[in-house]
């Protein structure tokens, strides 16, 4: 593996079996990550896209081994991460509900000194410089040590969980939709604050969002997934100026609505599971540029990219 990847992400695959409470209904498979390959680059900013249901969250978690039972290999700096038991230090994750992930019972400056703990890192004292260390970093004083997540606003939560993601010092941070639950008005300054630390501390992120303006402002390169499938990844610049599947085409156009009766394709139930997946495109049924073809033939991911070019991949039999 090159050394500039911080992590490589091969063959991915995640099935949710959902039993039927009703006996003579066969039950469901949700196919939540099919096929994921792709990989980040140290520092690199990585966004993911795609409607509510594709299979984001999944993938963020499978990475950081909060979801079992996952096919494929992860790398992280060269290294299987899959299997092993202890998450690792350099990769972690912080969450859209910062308030759900803070210990309510806990002061702030006991959550930050947790991991610490928990990974038997330096003495008190030394533990307490580096929880004011990270508090200077995420731009809050001292004094926040001593309050509880409940006292403090939904910007200064998604600080402090940056903050305990940031105390074992990690090279790449999984965020899932961190800003989302945010007023606007403060979105952009966790976003700044997100940038900041990317610079200062070359962090790496893999920024999954629903936001298309968010992860163009934010991310080196983006991956857009449908329907537990990547169907596209390019730099940021050419998703937005160049993009060639017809389901990027469409997040673009349309700011993404979620509708409760979305058609998800990735649900599929046992039977007519070859059917669907095996031997069609996922987009198929709902593409404006769909051929008879798409019907019969899962497409293969290609670059349409020259070879001293940035990849552009795309999984569509247009191209
Ligand atoms: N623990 C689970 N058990 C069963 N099904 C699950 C589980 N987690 C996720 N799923 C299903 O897997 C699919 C992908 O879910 P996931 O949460 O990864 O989507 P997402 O892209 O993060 O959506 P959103 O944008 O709404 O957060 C969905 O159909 C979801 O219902
Ligand atoms: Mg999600």
């Amino acid at each position: 593996m090159p050394s500039n990847l911080i992590l490589e992400v091969n063959n991915l695959s995640k099935n949710f079996h959902i039993k039927n409470s009703n006996i003579f209904s066969k039950d469901k498979v949700i196919k939540a990550l099919d096929d994921i390959s792709f990989n980040i680059k140290k520092g690199e900013i990585f966004g993911l896209v795609g409607e509510s249901g594709c299979g984001k969250s999944t993938l963020g978690r499978s990475i950081v081994g909060l979801t079992k039972d996952v096919e494929g290999q992860i790398f992280f700096e060269g290294k299987n991460i899959k299997n092993i038991k202890r998450l690792s230090k350099k990769v972690q994750i912080i969450f859209q509900d910062p308030l759900s992930s803070l210990n309510p019972k806990k002061k702030i400056g006991w959550i930050l000194e947790e991991p610490l703990k928990i990974h038997k890192i330096g003495n008190k004292e030394q533990r307490l410089n580096m929880v004011n260390k990270i508090l200077d970093l995420i731009g809050l004083d001292n004094s926040y040590k001593d309050k509880y997540a409940k006292e403090l606003s939904g910007g200064q939560r998604q600080r402090i969980s940056i903050g305990s993601a940031l105390m074992l010092n990690p090279e790449l941070i999984i965020a899932d939709e961190p800003v989302s639950a945010l007023d606007v008005s403060v979105q952009s300054q966790i976003l700044n604050l997100m940038l900041d630390l990317h610079e200062k501390l070359n962090l790496a992120y893999l920024f999954i969002s629903h936001n298309l303006d968010v992860v163009y402002y934010m991310c080196d390169r983006v991956a857009v997934m449908y329907a537990g499938k990547i169907v596209e990844i390019a730099s940021a610049e050419e998703i937005y100026d160049k993009p060639l599947h017809p389901y990027t085409k469409v997040l673009l156009n349309s700011v993404l609505k979620f509708d409760e009766n979305i058609d998800l394709s990735n649900e599929i139930t046992e039977g007519n599971r070859n059917l669907s997946v095996e031997f069609s495109c996922p987009y198929y049924k709902k593409c404006t540029y769909a051929k008879e073809e798409c019907r019969t033939k899962a497409p293969k991911i290609k670059n349409i990219n020259g070879e001293n070019e940035l990849e552009h991949l795309v999984r569509c039999n247009l191209f």
